[in-house]
């Protein structure tokens, strides 16, 4: 157990503005061009963006937060007995609420939040600094898509990814990622991974197609963000907020449909499309995830599954892996 004295927090920018600005244009320019048109969600999450998900994560139809909760409740101590990491470092990890039963049982010297969002970065540090006096906290801004290779070294370290965000990844791209994921660990470092089981479809679409309306503001938040940062012109009104279960695949899509035909300019891209009445942008998958599947993608990436936890009502899945 170490002794905590003081407080340091470090933070490390590996994405500039410039940088994030060249990579959300390189998206937008393919994606705008792509049949079906189509936005990856990292770009979801302005200032703007991450308050509406900390808004979505409060709903009553959006179990996914408070199950996954129950889920750390009922796994912390396990979890720190079995991986016996020292260090923490948690990819997309927004405001690190839920992280905190993880910390209270793990206590680690040091915890690294990881996120392209700097404003939920900003406000997730000092909190944490004051609930665990002592512990080194490193807010990184980074994308987990490009800057793995740059995460700190150190011994027992343990990569945490939480709220089912590997969900937001289709397969393919998700295999490489958990590749990428096992290449930064030493063989016996570990991961803990969340991950949204399947359910009923009722249930599932109204988590993303919510009564109050906050997350279609948070899927149309990103023709703001894309109006400000890129200069563009979309009609934020012209477009409406689907969500919908494919059950072939297992997931949820978001999309943003045009109500009426339209011209949209993307002045920073030298780009104008066309919007047909009707046709749809697609903005997020979000995969829903079954136990052995789980498992099979783990140990295709080079982990083994050494422990599994769910809520009571068995709606979220964590697992704790194993680095080979
Ligand atoms: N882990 C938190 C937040 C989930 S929301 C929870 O469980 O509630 C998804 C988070 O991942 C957001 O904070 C978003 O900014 C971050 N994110 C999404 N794509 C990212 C990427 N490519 N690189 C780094 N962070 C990313
Ligand atoms: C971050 N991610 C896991 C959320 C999800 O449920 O797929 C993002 C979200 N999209 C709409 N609501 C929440």
């Amino acid at each position: 157990m170490p002794l905590y004295t003081e407080s340091v927090i470090t933070h490390t920018q590996l994405l500039l503005q410039d940088d994030l600005r060249a990579g959300l244009r390189a998206d937008v320019l393919a994606g705008l061009r792509a049949e079906p048109k189509q936005i990856p969600p990292k770009w979801f999450y302005d200032q703007r963006g991450s308050e509406l998900f900390d808004a979505i994560t409060a709903l009553p139809e959006y179990y996914p937060t408070e199950a996954e909760r129950a889920a750390l409740r009922l796994a912390a101590e396990e979890i720190a007995e079995l991986s016996g990491a020292r260090m923490a470092m948690e990819l997309g990890s927004g405001s690190s609420d839920k992280t905190r039963t993880l910390l209270d049982a793990l206590r680690p010297g040091r915890y690294v939040a990881f996120d392209v969002s700097e404003s939920a970065l900003d406000g997730a540090a000092g909190g944490l600094t004051r609930r665990y006096p002592g512990m080194q906290v490193d807010c990184v801004v980074g994308d987990f898509d490009r800057h793995l290779g740059f995460l700190p070294d150190g011994e027992d370290r343990m990569l945490v990814f939480l709220g089912g965000t590997i969900g937001n990844y289709a397969p393919g791209p998700r295999a490489g990622l958990l590749a990428a994921m096992a290449a930064t660990l030493r063989p016996g470092e570990t991961l803990l991974l969340g991950a949204d089981l399947v359910k009923d479809s009722g249930r599932l679409v109204r988590a993303y197609d919510d009564s109050a309306g906050v997350t279609a503001a948070f899927n149309r938040n990103l023709l703001s963000i894309l109006n400000r940062e890129l200069r563009a012109d979309f009609d934020i009104d012209g477009f409406e907020h689907v969500a919908l279960w494919d059950a072939r695949n297992e997931w949820i899509e978001m999309r943003l449909r045009a109500l009426r035909a339209q011209r949209v300019r993307v002045e920073d891209l030298d780009l104008t499309v066309e919007f047909a009445a009707g046709e749809e942008l697609h903005t997020e998958v979000s995969c829903k995830f079954r136990r052995e599947g789980i498992a099979g993608e783990l140990d295709e990436a080079g982990f083994s599954t050494i422990g599994w936890w769910t809520d009571p009502d068995g709606d979220f899945g964590l697992t704790l892996a194993r680095k080979r």
